[in-house]
């Protein structure tokens, strides 16, 4: 069986995930591949696949924003050959805000396209938009115990494998969000986020157009006119203001602690890692 370990992770929580993952299939003797979404030129994740995958095994990982799993990890669902004998473990990282809906959805995808959910695993980790906070929500997250959780999780599925056993996961387990909250995630997104959350501007009298904001961006919505420009793919991931070496790109974070906290209050989610097995 070939493992297949796909994330995206503009700020690199899901990309340690991903590494414990390969780290523990390594000493498990699996045979796999590590997959960067945010990597355009990686022909896996441009869209070079086979016309179907057999027996093979996905983890695919993304942040949480806005309570969903980020587009690029959709679409890369979306656009997975069928599965032939095939099956998947979707795993989150999430600021200690909400997991939101972002397991359901994309365990529901994975499912549609013939990979039948082993496990699941949602790992709490430091909120990357209070980055330049001294104490942001998800401090120190993920810690050596939810790396060890992490680990559990791969030795499950690896050993369930090699057993020859079947039992895969209700996707329903992985619904476990209240009516009344699916129905505000349903309300939610990353364009509508988008526009509540700290506006970029440019300074442009600080820019040097070096592009180095261009290179970080994972999604490609930054272009670099006379000064840099952000189209409709932006994320809100903020790559490109914490990468710029001139703090041309500035937004006001000033508020944002305080509204994500009383966020945290509102949704109620209990601040844990937690591995979903059959
Ligand atoms: C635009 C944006 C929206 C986010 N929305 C959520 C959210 O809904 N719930 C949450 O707990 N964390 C949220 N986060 C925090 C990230 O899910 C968390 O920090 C994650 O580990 C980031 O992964 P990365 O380091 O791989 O980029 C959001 C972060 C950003 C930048």
């Amino acid at each position: 069986m070939q493992f297949y370990v796909v994330y995206f992770s503009p700020a690199g929580t899901t990309g340690h995930a991903a590494r414990i993952i390969r780290e523990e299939l390594a000493l498990l003797g699996a045979q796999f591949s590590l997959v960067n979404l945010n990597d355009a030129a990686n022909s896996f994740a441009g869209g070079s696949l086979p016309g179907a995958l057999q027996d093979s095994c996905l983890f695919i990982g993304s942040p949480v924003y806005a309570g969903h799993a980020v587009p690029a990890v959709m679409d890369f669902i979306a656009g997975l050959p069928k599965g032939i004998h095939c099956c998947s473990v979707p795993f989150v990282t999430w600021g200690a805000v909400t997991s939101g809906v972002a397991l359901y959805e994309m365990a529901r995808a994975l499912e549609e396209k013939g990979y039948p959910v082993r496990a699941a695993i949602k790992i709490v980790a430091e909120h990357s938009l209070l980055w330049q906070s001294e104490n942001p929500l998800g401090k120190g997250r993920p810690a050596a115990a939810d790396d060890d959780k992490v680990r559990t999780l791969v030795k499950h599925v690896v050993g369930a494998l090699a057993a020859g056993q079947s039992a895969c996961l209700s996707v329903s387990a992985l619904n476990y969000q209240s009516e009344a909250l699916q129905k505000i995630f349903a309300g939610l997104s990353i364009n509508a986020a988008r526009k509540v959350l700290p506006q970029l501007t440019v300074q442009p009298e600080l820019c040097t157009r070096c592009g180095v904001c261009v290179a970080a961006c994972p999604v490609g919505a930054v272009e670099l006119a006379d000064k840099p420009v952000f189209n409709e793919r932006c994320i809100a991931c903020y790559n490109c203001l914490r990468a710029c070496p001139e703090q041309a790109l500035q937004a006001d974070f000033s508020r944002m602690q305080a509204g994500l906290e009383q966020r945290q209050k509102d949704f109620g989610e209990i601040c844990e890692t937690a591995v979903y097995l059959p």
